[in-house]
């Protein structure tokens, strides 16, 4: 973390209970001195350098995972959770709340009702005296909710099936055991590892535009290539005959932050990454798991393409949007599956594409085993797979596209009730009729009442997203005003576009002067006397200016030729 992101943090802790004008005046103290002492942010240069908190457990048993490898030893490897996130090092600082446990007492204290769902079993004679089986739907406080992932993660989650190991130029997939069991062996350091299974070489070559086959989207077409051992098609038998099921992914709902749901219950960590002051670990969390995301799409030839928000956050900067909370990309099923079938459910993906920058993270791809159920009626399970930061919690939602006939929107009007489909969503229906009334044709639905004419997708083309390749869909500005009113707007909620920075902040921050809603290049070159402004334009500025040079070019492009040729592929890293 940075340390003007630990010194807001550390104020945040500290003033909880003071009033707001007095947090501004200490801010501003902060800032002044900061401003007097430039050299203060640079004095410790070994913090700097260390942009993501780095999770020591997590790299210690990924450095012996590696030395074995490197040693010719090439798995089942043994796992634990416990010493993987060292959940007795959390039981040792928790005890005085851990060891009086049991099931009553815990249903106490995150105020469990009568009619709460609740699987949890006694286990007394153990150091931690519970199992909690599942998440609960409710409000809970931080320490608890930490506690509940804690003891779901010790006792009762399954090991990881696979180690999926990304490189700046390899991929290596290492299986786990399925029993938990420590892993032996001697320690060794990533630093010492890595180097012997990657090189730094960068491809810079030109990237093609990706060409879609409307069979891609045919549910049935893609199950019938594979063979009945296949996860995919067993899967398929065993939810055949299901119409409605439980959720599948579920979040770390928290009291005091009502109604932000993003992260997930079983790596919950802190609601420091959402809080909603605007921050720059939470840009940088979320900037590692797209990249993760983009980086294993790349390695196997996933054909996933950037969507909704993201779509908005690319177009504006080439960056996702810091406002937002929910992040997603689409797929064809036949990607989807393909993934399935690959046994990559509930694999932790390490990505050290970015190790030489000391930028690396390990992620939880989670998939729904309801991905048979394509439809409406199914409206908890909307989300397909979840690419989830082990760390935080944090999370992006990846969801497949199937064929979509015309007709069905009118059945959707019809029993809007049997489809899940409150009043807002009929009106999103009711747009949708008209939009494709002339071009019913080879439609795409994601059961989430996103619909894509396949013309408009295909074919996909390459560009840089979060300093990435990432692929866009071909008519990605009809597909944005399909989907939104004015897609492109420079203010989003309290944020403002600032032109000339390429970047959006808050008004609070970078004010506008009175009575305008454009602002000039000195306005903005006003908000840089802001270090906290300065600090992020230093790690986005690059980026930024290659997109908007991009966007020039991209903007009179021919399709038919286009090709991309990236320049520089590392880590965005926030100050
Ligand atoms: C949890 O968050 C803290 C603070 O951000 C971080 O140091 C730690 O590595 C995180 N992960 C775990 C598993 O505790
Ligand atoms: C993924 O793994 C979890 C845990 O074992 C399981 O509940 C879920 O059904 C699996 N999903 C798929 C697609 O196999
Ligand atoms: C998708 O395409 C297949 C094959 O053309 C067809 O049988 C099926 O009915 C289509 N599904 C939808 C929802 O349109």
């Amino acid at each position: 973390m940075s340390s003007w992101s630990k010194l807001k943090n550390d104020i945040r802790l500290k003033l909880k209970n003071v009033k707001p004008i007095h947090y501004v005046i200490i801010m501003a103290i902060f800032i002044v001195f900061h401003l007097i002492s430039p050299s203060n942010s640079s004095s410790s240069n070994s913090s700097k350098n260390t942009k993501l908190p780095i999770n020591i457990p997590v790299d210690d048993y990924s450095a012996k995972v590696l030395n074995l490898y490197n040693s010719g030893s090439k798995g089942p490897i043994d796992f634990e959770w416990n010493q993987f996130l060292n959940i007795d090092g959390f039981v040792e600082k928790y005890k005085s709340l851990i060891e009086p446990l049991n099931c009553e007492e815990f249903g106490n204290r995150i105020r469990k009702s009568e009619k709460t769902r609740y699987n949890c079993i006694d286990d007394p004679d153990h150091k931690v005296p519970i199992s909690l089986q599942e998440n609960v739907l409710l409000y809970v406080d931080e320490t608890q909710r930490k506690i509940f992932a804690k003891v779901h993660l010790l006792k009762s989650f399954p090991n990881p099936s696979k180690l999926i190991y990304l490189f700046h130029d390899n991929k290596i997939e290492i299986d786990v055991n399925k029993e938990p069991k420590k892993l032996k062996h001697k320690t060794s350091n990533l630093d010492k590892e890595i180097p012997k299974l990657t090189s730094y070489n960068q491809d810079l070559s030109a990237k093609a535009p990706i060409e879609l086959d409307y069979e891609q989207f045919n549910y049935r077409t893609c199950l019938n290539s594979y063979k009945d051992e296949s996860p995919v098609q067993q899967l398929h038998e065993k939810y055949k005959e299901t119409r409605v099921a439980r959720k599948y992914f579920s979040e770390a709902y928290l009291l005091d932050a009502q109604g932000t749901f993003n992260l997930d219950w079983r790596f919950f960590n802190s609601s420091e990454v959402i809080s909603k002051d605007y921050d720059t670990l939470n840009m940088a969390k979320m900037s590692g798991i797209i990249r993760c995301w983009l980086h294993f799409c790349e390695k196997y030839n996933i054909k996933s393409f950037i969507s909704d928000n993201n779509l908005i956050g690319w177009a504006m900067n080439g960056l996702h949007l810091p406002m937002e909370k929910d992040f997603n990309f689409h797929l064809p099923i036949d990607d989807l599956m393909k993934i399935i079938d690959m046994g990559f459910n509930q694999s932790i993906i390490f990505d050290y594409s970015d190790y030489n920058q000391k930028v690396h993270g390990s992620y939880l791809l989670d998939i729904s085993p309801f991905f048979k159920m394509r439809d409406r009626n199914n409206q908890e399970n909307t989300i397909d797979m979840r690419l989830i930061d082990i760390d935080s919690g944090l999370y992006i939602d990846l969801i497949a596209l199937v064929n979509f006939s015309y007709e069905r929107l009118f059945n959707y009007k019809a029993k809007p009730i049997l489809q899940s489909l409150n009043s807002n969503d009929l009106i999103k229906v009711d747009k949708k009729i008209e939009i494709y009334k002339d071009k019913k044709e080879n439609l795409l639905y994601s059961k989430d009442l996103d619909i894509y004419r396949f013309e408009n997708l295909n074919k996909l083309l390459p560009v840089k997203f979060e300093n990435a390749i990432g692929y866009i869909p071909k008519d990605y500005m009809e597909i944005l005003t399909n989907e939104y009113f004015e897609p492109l707007k420079t203010s989003r909620g309290s944020f403002k576009f600032r032109e000339f920075l390429n970047f959006w902040y808050p008004l609070e921050w970078c004010k506008m002067p009175p009575f305008t809603s454009v602002a000039t290049k000195e306005d903005d070159e006003e908000c840089l006397k802001n270090p906290l402004i300065s600090g992020i334009q230093k790690s986005i500025s690059k980026s930024a200016s290659y997109h908007e040079q991009f966007m020039e070019w991209f903007k009179n492009l021919d399709v038919a030729n286009y090709n991309l040729k990236p320049d520089d592929l590392s880590a965005i890293i926030y100050h």
